[in-house]
Order: structure tokens, then sequence, then C-alpha cells
């Protein structure tokens, strides 16, 4: 297995492994290698439906996403499909997965199953080297904020997803976490921000009090030398960590079909910063 780095912050491609025949050394370096680089691409594994969701449960159980249905026969997966020509898409927005849930998904797969000729790449950016490049008085007072995060059921998808949006008329139930999170398995801080489509406003403020602070850390959070891209073809399986990234899915192929194929990996509540570690 070969692991090469994609980009000076984070992401690798991952060359020389079968993700249907994979052993239990080989799982290991990629657990190894997605807490390194919090994104890894693997090329050229032309999976069944069933063989995707073996891998996936290598990982952990799968998070059923609460407001969007999956697959006819494989509830596990979700299309996310997006025709030649629609205006809307799913997820081209900064986000990490599953913010408005208590436990957000650990990680997030996708399987590139029909891809445009250009185009359709997807970004992403580090949220421990967001917070690392704050400054201690905006560290201290990061640590001290919590954040409201709720579903946009509305706007951010094609018709053919809205289809699958769960009870469209009920509200989405707001989930809230700390704004700096301690990875569960590498005790590093991340900056835990999102758009503000989803994450819309800090606990106990307005969203007008909230959105000039959270405009910023959205700016400072998406720095270019925080970044990657993700290039798909058809068979490439991408990883990536949503307990250290941010990622957005670029809208710039009108005219062709993209169709991928989702399954997040079930997470666990989120921790924050004990303040009392920055005195006031
Ligand atoms: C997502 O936001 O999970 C989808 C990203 C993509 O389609 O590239």
């Amino acid at each position: 297995m070969e692991i090469q780095p994609i980009s000076g912050a984070i992401g690798a491609e991952i060359t020389g492994v079968d993700l249907a025949a994979l052993e239990v050394d080989e799982f290991a370096a990629l657990h190894k290698a997605l807490l390194d680089y919090g994104v890894i691409s693997i090329h050229g594994q032309a999976l069944t439906a069933d063989q995707q969701i073996a891998f996936a449960r290598r990982w952990g159980d799968i998070h059923a996403h609460p407001y969007l249905s999956g697959l006819d026969g494989n509830p596990e997966i979700i299309e996310i499909v997006k025709e030649a020509g629609e205006p809307n898409r799913f997820g081209a927005h900064w986000h990490t997965d599953q913010v408005f849930t208590p436990a957000p998904a650990m990680a997030t797969m996708l399987l590139a199953r029909e891809v445009p000729p250009v185009g359709g790449d997807t970004l992403f950016t580090d949220l421990y080297a967001a917070y690392d490049a704050l400054s201690d008085g905006m560290k201290r007072m990061a640590c001290r904020l919590r954040t409201v995060n709720t579903y946009d059921k509305g706007t951010t998808r094609s018709k053919r997803m809205g289809a699958k949006v769960l009870e469209p008329e009920k509200e989405a139930v707001p989930a809230v976490h700390p704004l700096v999170r301690v990875h569960p398995e590498t005790g590093k801080r991340a900056l835990y921000i999102n758009d503000t489509r989803i994450m819309r406003r800090f606990e106990d403020m307005t969203e007008a009090e909230s959105k000039p602070l959270l405009d910023f850390f959205l700016t400072h959070e998406t720095r270019p030398e925080f970044t990657c891209r993700v290039r798909w073809q058809v068979g490439t399986l991408g990883l990536w960590d949503n307990r250290r990234l941010m990622h957005l899915a670029l809208d710039d192929y009108q005219g062709h079909r993209r169709v991928m194929h989702r399954i997040t990996i079930k997470g666990t509540p989120t921790i924050g910063v004990d303040p009392s570690e920055f005195p006031t």
C-alpha cells in the first residue's frame, strides 16, 4: 500500500489496496492514514453496494440520517444525485456531516458512481490548523462558546434529493456542540464550525449577535493553506473524518450528471475543552 499526500495540509491518495479484500493490517494502515491526513481517497474500487456497506462496517456502526431516506434495498446508502442542468445541489456549502445531531457522524464515505468529465471535486479544510492559528485571546473565548445547529430541510438539494427528505413539514430539532471540539482519538482541538445555514447561532445569543463572529470563523477556517481538493473518477472511494474536517461539494459541472453513494459512520457525543485551562 502506498500513501501519497495531496497537499501540504491534509489529504492523501492511497494505492495498492483492494477494499473488497482488505487484510487486518491494511485496515489498520487506512485507519492511521485517516487520522494523519483527515481525508483519504482510493481510486479503482468497483464495489457492489454490499461490499461498500461491509467496508463501512469495519469503521463502526452506520449512522442513519435522521432526515433523508436511503436507497431502496440498501437504506444504509444515501444516493447523492445531481442531474445535468439542475440548479440546486447537495453539500455545496462548507459543513461537517450531521452536526445537527447530538452525536455527529464520525466519518463519511463517498463512492463515485457517475462523474462529470471535469469538475465536481470536493474541497476539504482542516479544523485543527484553524484552531492552532487563532490568537490565545480568541482561543480563550472560543473554548467558552457553544453552537446551535439545525438541519436545513429546504433549499440546498436537487428535486430528486428533495423527494428523499423525511417529514418535510416537521421542524428539524437543533443540536448544541462546543465550538472547540476535542478529537476523541487524537486529543487534538478542532475549531468545529459550519456555514450559518446549519450553525445558526451561539448558545444564549441571537442570530444577529452571532453572525459576525461565525462569519469571521468561517473565513478564517477556509484559508487556502488549510485546504485540499479531492478529484473523483468512477470507482473512487473517499473517506473523511468529520471530527477534524469541513467539506464543500463544488458545483462547477452544469450540463453533466454526478452520482455518489454515501455512507456515514456513527460518531460519539462531542467533547469541549475545560475553560479553566484558559483563565480570564
Ligand atoms: C456531502 O456533503 O456529504 C457530499 C459531498 C460531495 O458530494 O462531494
